[in-house]
């Protein structure tokens, strides 16, 4: 997952969640990447992260440029008063929140009840849970799902975001049924096109290939096979109480997700070198740490 401390503000470093500053998506579920798999069958191992920081998680330096985001994507996305939006791995509801100030309706979809809980509790606080709703659900399993899925009637969503790695990227460790890693991935990517109208917009955003290997550090292991990160970090709540946690982050260049996003459906608009906190419209490098997808599902 991203979430380095200096991630996009300034330093280079790798990512790290230490140190807080305080119709095709059906061809493609039927195919050989999504059979007998326990992939989507146990707890998720993010769960725990989300258990141990709670609230904290909003301190870490990479969830401070959430409006400059929400502003960029509010146009890219064709975003209105009134507009729908799915925000898939919501995680404490940062970007949904921040949308539901503009009007925007939001449904927040997080695996992390946890998470879930402190987003619902800012919406109420700020007096917007009228507009941004939450759900606890697996973002790999969205399709077939009533309240996310249109094939399964629930109501079109205009657009989509999963930042940060929001659920996207966060498959884990590469599986012994999926070496290339590609079908916790694509699932999400499924899971969105079935939530859009037709021509309705997703952006998505993926850790950089180019980035995380260029600042491997001391302990991180890069399987090349699969483009997976592991690292050990530690991890402070809001009482200073620490614990140790593994993170898994798949990582990707422009090519492969271009790819991914195409073979799942998705017609891909545009692909951005992003760092959090500085969406712009920066052709690819090698040097950010993101990648922003921005694509739509095709005219029915
Ligand atoms: C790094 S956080 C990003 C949260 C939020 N998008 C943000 O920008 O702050 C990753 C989030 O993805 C959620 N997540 C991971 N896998 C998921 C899945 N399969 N389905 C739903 N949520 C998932 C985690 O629980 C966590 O809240």
């Amino acid at each position: 997952m991203s979430g380095p401390e200096d991630h996009g503000h300034g330093s280079a470093g790798p990512p790290s969640l230490e140190d807080p500053t305080d119709g095709e998506v059906h061809e493609l579920q039927d195919s050989h990447w999504f059979e007998d798999r326990h992939l989507f069958e146990d707890r998720h191992w993010f769960e725990d992260i989300a258990d141990h920081l709670g609230p904290a998680y909003l301190r870490y330096s990479f969830t401070m440029g959430t409006d400059q985001e929400i502003g960029f994507l509010y146009d890219v996305l064709g975003l209105g008063e009134g507009s729908r939006v799915l925000d898939v791995g919501c995680g404490p509801g940062r970007h949904a929140v921040a949308l539901a100030r503009r009007g925007v309706e939001v449904v927040g979809v997080d695996i992390s009840e946890r998470f879930v809980e402190v987003a619902e509790d800012v919406a109420v606080r700020e007096g917007l849970s009228h507009l941004a709703t939450f759900e606890r659900a697996d973002a790999r399993a969205m399709v077939g799902d009533p309240r996310f899925d249109t094939g399964a009637g629930a109501r079109p969503f205009d657009a989509a975001i999963s930042l940060c790695q929001g659920a996207f990227g966060l498959g884990g460790p590469p599986d012994v049924g999926d070496p290339q890693n590609l079908a916790a991935d694509a699932a999400v990517l499924g899971g969105i096109l079935a939530a859009l109208r037709p021509g309705g917009r997703c952006a998505v955003s993926a850790f950089s290939s180019y980035f995380q290997v260029r600042w491997l550090e001391d302990g991180d292991a890069f399987d090349a096979a699969g483009g997976v990160n592991h690292e050990r970090t530690e991890l402070r709540d809001l009482d200073g109480v620490r614990t140790e946690a593994d993170l898994w982050t798949t990582c990707y260049t422009p090519r492969e997700l271009r790819l991914l996003a195409e073979r799942c459906g998705l017609a891909v608009d545009h692909l951005w070198s992003v760092t959090p906190g500085g969406y712009s419209m920066e052709p690819p490098t090698v040097t950010t740490h993101e990648f922003l997808l921005v694509a739509r599902r095709p005219p029915a």
